[in-house]
């Protein structure tokens, strides 16, 4: 098997800084690709980038804060000028505030609203015209098993990632004859930052006790599954992977 299907690709990852994001730009990098990193902390994406550039891959850090979808269009253009191309746009940047309808902060919800469905849309819009230009790419989302199964608790964030998976596939099949490949990834529970901004704390402790009683999955499970779509020969494309810890059962 070629240990560097992605040599001389280009990939852009969303939310590089932590979690799976962090894992998909080291595992995309160590198969080859130059990887450009985007998250707010620049601190841990100069950290990330220095871990690349260690194991003597190519890294771009390009600090940036996605609620604001002219960012998530700045930094594709960015990639795009510094490596002359995007192969392979990565949108994972997410939050999940979760608590109960009734009571729901709607400025939250619109905030997580406008991070993992607008700012994914706009970076999508972004890499799409050189894209089409090359006759090639892969737009990767990153979704949930919350966008296949509703849970209470967790309609804010099912109402996104439910959006994830409904925009993905429009998207496919307006850029499929364009050689244009994308898939949906949907994990169940993974061990991550992602459940420490829970402001509803009822809801924090029992998501926290629940996934604690499994064995989770972790960043780099996920990351193995970004790969194995993006290593794909060019005339197959994996459109959707939902995946969960062996004994997670909804
Ligand atoms: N963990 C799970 O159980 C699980 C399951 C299914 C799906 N997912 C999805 O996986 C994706 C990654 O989450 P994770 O689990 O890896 O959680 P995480 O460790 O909290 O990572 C979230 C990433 O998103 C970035 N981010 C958050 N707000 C941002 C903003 N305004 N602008 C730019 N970047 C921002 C964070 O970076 P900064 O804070 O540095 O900006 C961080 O890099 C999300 O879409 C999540 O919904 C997670």
């Amino acid at each position: 098997m070629n240990p560097r299907p992605l040599a001389s690709r280009i990939a852009l990852v969303t939310g590089a800084s932590s979690g799976i994001g962090a894992a998909t730009a080291l595992a995309l990098a160590a198969a080859g690709a130059s990887v450009a990193l985007v998250a707010r902390r620049a601190d841990r994406l100069d950290e990330l980038a220095a871990r690349v550039r260690a194991a003597g891959g190519e890294a771009l850090v390009l600090p940036a804060d996605l609620l604001d979808e002219h960012e998530a269009q700045r930094v594709v253009r960015e990639a795009e000028a510094h490596y002359g191309r995007l192969d392979i746009l990565v949108n994972n940047a997410g939050v999940m505030y979760l608590e109960p309808i009734e009571t729901a902060d709607l400025g939250r919800w619109r905030r997580m609203l406008e991070l993992n469905v607008l700012s994914l849309i706009a970076s999508t819009q972004a890499a799409l015209p050189g894209m089409r230009a090359r006759h090639g790419g892969h737009v990767v989302n990153v979704a949930s098993t919350a966008g296949r199964q509703a849970n209470p608790g967790a309609g804010g964030y099912s109402a996104t990632k439910w959006g994830v998976v409904g925009f993905s596939e429009s998207l496919r099949r307006e850029v499929c004859k364009d050689n244009i490949r994308v898939s949906v990834i949907e994990p169940g529970v993974v061990a991550t930052e992602l459940r420490e901004h829970i402001a509803h704390a009822p809801t924090q402790q029992a998501i926290n006790n629940w996934a604690e009683g499994m064995r989770q999955l972790q960043g780099a499970d996920v990351a193995n599954a970004i790969l194995f779509c993006v290593s794909q020969p060019e005339h197959v494309n994996i459109n959707e992977i939902l995946m969960r810890p062996t004994d997670q059962e909804r």
